[in-house]
């Protein structure tokens, strides 16, 4: 292991050439977002919510260090805000575009965001993130493609395809075509669904994985790959296999699709030249396979932010603090509540983010009454903010009381995912954890009834969504926010909020000053 690392330490020293970049460039897209009605993605007619008229959404196509800015114009009925699912928006919360740093776009406007993918590279994806939209759609691939300069752990593939999974429509993925034989392609996977984990995998080939959102793991030959709710992965694929048609598929890894096919998701890879018709086949597959745990190393490729001693091993850090999550559901006050020990989340009308610049938070949020390391002996909904320390290292363990399977994500910072278990999570479980090297991404897998335990380095001030990816338990509670703070004023630090900013609530632009005296509580 030691061997398989060290040997990479060279990329190391190519990070910090991702600061000084001087080729950025600006990606200007304007986005007209409706509903359309017409476009019939499963097999029952459902509107469907576009960009631009697509379904899935345009591609973003950025370069480490891009400027992106997005005009949305919001020709739905409905509030609208998107959200960059896996971006970090460094120093720059204002853009994360969640229920508690932005006002949504009103039905008719249309609202500017502006954010620039420091430091970053990988598969992402945007979706919807407001009154659960995303279930109708509005998602899209998000690549971030490495600088020219910056080398890339593997020989540059002959092509790329972007494949969303997800849970309510069976043909969800483009059609691979064309594909040349014995050249080698970058498939980017995300799981854009609601709820479902699947398993996928392409007939007749093994695939290489090779990044997860946003770090370069170190290469696994796979003939399958568990794809939780949110969560992304770059594999090569390299058509070895004679000239034909294969099929691509995904399959729900926690239900017997026996009788199901239709849950199923199916797309095709077709070789170049091939006029094999796959769908006149008959393929099988078994619903049965279904990988217990992927858990890999990463080595210190130059991707992802490294730790402050620039690698990913985390052996020698000091943890300034612990969550213990426990995600569980409560009937409170007669309604099903997902909860984040024993707190359901409350949505305030103003955005956390305002509520701090326009008055420091008050009468809006509570401030570390957020018990994160305990269980409330009451289950209450309400408007908690946790405080992490800047600079300082978090490990946040989350344990799921439920018996689905979950998956969590913090915006704003990558996770170090140390350690997976069964059962509860106890003090001698940090022995079982992998701080040697550990891969880094932004969305990590509970196993219903286990743990999964992550570091996280809060160098990013900002107000931090911290959520279940499960879009139900993300829609009734089951979220909090983590404010990073960062008393140095010194305007190159966190940036001020932007020109366009949205007001809403009492900070609207008719609101006058006497609003903004503080309201009691903030318990719901
Ligand atoms: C979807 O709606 C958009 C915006 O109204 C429109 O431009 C586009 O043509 C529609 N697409 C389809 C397939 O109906
Ligand atoms: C994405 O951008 C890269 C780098 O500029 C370019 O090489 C590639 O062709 C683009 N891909 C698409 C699909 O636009
Ligand atoms: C709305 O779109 C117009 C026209 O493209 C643009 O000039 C304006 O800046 C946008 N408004 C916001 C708030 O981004
Ligand atoms: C990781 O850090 C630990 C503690 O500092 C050290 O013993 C170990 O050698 C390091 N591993 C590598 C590969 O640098
Ligand atoms: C961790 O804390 C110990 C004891 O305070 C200190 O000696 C060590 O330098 C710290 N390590 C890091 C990486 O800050
Ligand atoms: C803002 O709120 C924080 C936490 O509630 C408090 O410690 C701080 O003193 C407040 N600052 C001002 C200027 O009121
Ligand atoms: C959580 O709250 C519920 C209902 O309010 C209560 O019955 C339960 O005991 C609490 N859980 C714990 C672990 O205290
Ligand atoms: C239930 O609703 C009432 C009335 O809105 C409110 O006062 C109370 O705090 C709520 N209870 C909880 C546990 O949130
Ligand atoms: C503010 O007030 C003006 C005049 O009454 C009204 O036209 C406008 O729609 C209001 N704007 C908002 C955001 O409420």
């Amino acid at each position: 292991m030691g061997d398989r690392c060290g040997s990479f330490l060279i990329f190391c020293s190519f990070i910090a050439l991702f600061g000084s970049s001087t080729e950025a460039a600006d990606i200007f897209l304007e986005w007209d977002v409706a509903f359309n009605w017409t476009i019939a993605p499963a097999n029952t007619d459902q509107p469907v919510i576009t960009v631009n008229g697509m379904f899935p959404g345009p591609l973003i196509n950025a370069t480490t260090n891009d400027n992106i800015f997005v005009n949305v114009f919001n020709n739905i009925d409905e509030p609208l805000l998107f959200t960059w699912n896996g971006i970090q928006q460094r120093l720059n919360s204002w853009q994360d575009g969640v229920s508690g740093t932005n006002c949504p776009i009103q039905p008719g406007n249309n609202w500017t965001y502006a954010f620039q993918v420091k430091d970053q590279i990988g598969s992402f994806f945007y979706f919807p993130s407001i009154n659960f939209l995303k279930s109708a759609g509005g998602y899209g691939p998000l690549r971030v493609n490495n600088r020219i300069v910056i080398p890339v752990p593997f020989a540059r593939p002959e092509g790329e395809f972007d494949l969303l999974i997800g849970d309510w429509y069976s043909y969800s993925y483009k059609e691979a075509r064309g594909v040349v034989s014995r050249k080698t392609y970058l498939l980017r996977i995300s799981n854009v669904g609601t709820s479902v984990s699947f398993n996928f995998r392409i007939q007749n080939h093994k695939m290489v994985l090779v990044e997860t959102e946003g770090s370069y793991t170190s290469q696994m030959e796979l003939d399958s790959l568990d794809v939780h709710v949110s969560q992304s992965y770059s594999v090569l694929v390299t058509a070895d296999q004679q000239t034909s048609s294969y099929y691509v598929v995904a399959t729900p890894t926690q239900m017997d699709t026996s009788g199901l096919p239709s849950l199923n998701g199916v797309a095709v890879l077709k070789y170049m030249s091939s006029d094999v018709d796959v769908r006149s086949r008959v393929f099988y597959w078994s619903s049965e396979v279904h990988q217990e745990k992927l858990f890999i190393g990463t080595c210190f490729l130059g991707a992802a932010r490294p730790n402050p001693q620039g690698s990913f091993n985390v052996s020698n850090v000091n943890i300034t603090q612990t969550f213990i999550l426990h995600s569980s559901n409560a009937i409170i006050n007669d309604s099903l509540r997902f909860t984040v020990n024993n707190v359901s989340y409350f949505t305030p009308e103003i955005p956390l983010k305002l509520a701090d610049f326009f008055f420091n938070g008050s009468g809006v949020y509570i401030l570390d009454e957020f018990p994160v390391e305990t269980i409330r002996d009451n289950a209450v909904k309400g408007t908690f903010v946790a405080t992490g320390v800047h600079k300082g290292w978090a490990e946040i363990v989350f344990r799921n009381d439920l018996d689905v399977m979950d998956s969590w994500h913090l915006d704003g910072f990558g996770f170090f995912v140390v350690g997976f278990g069964d059962g509860e999570w106890s003090h001698s479980s940090r022995e079982s954890y992998n701080l040697f090297d550990p891969v880094v991404r932004s969305t990590v897998q509970v196993y219903p009834g286990g743990w999964a335990a992550v570091y996280a380095f809060l160098d990013n001030p900002g107000m931090w969504n911290l959520r279940s990816q499960r879009l139900q338990n993300w829609y009734l509670g089951q979220e909090l926010y983590v404010r990073v703070f960062d008393p140095n004023p010194d305007p190159t630090k966190e940036r001020p909020p932007p020109q366009n900013l949205i007001r809403c609530g009492i900070v609207s632009i008719n609101s006058t000053v006497s609003a903004l005296a503080p309201s009691p509580g903030g318990l719901a």
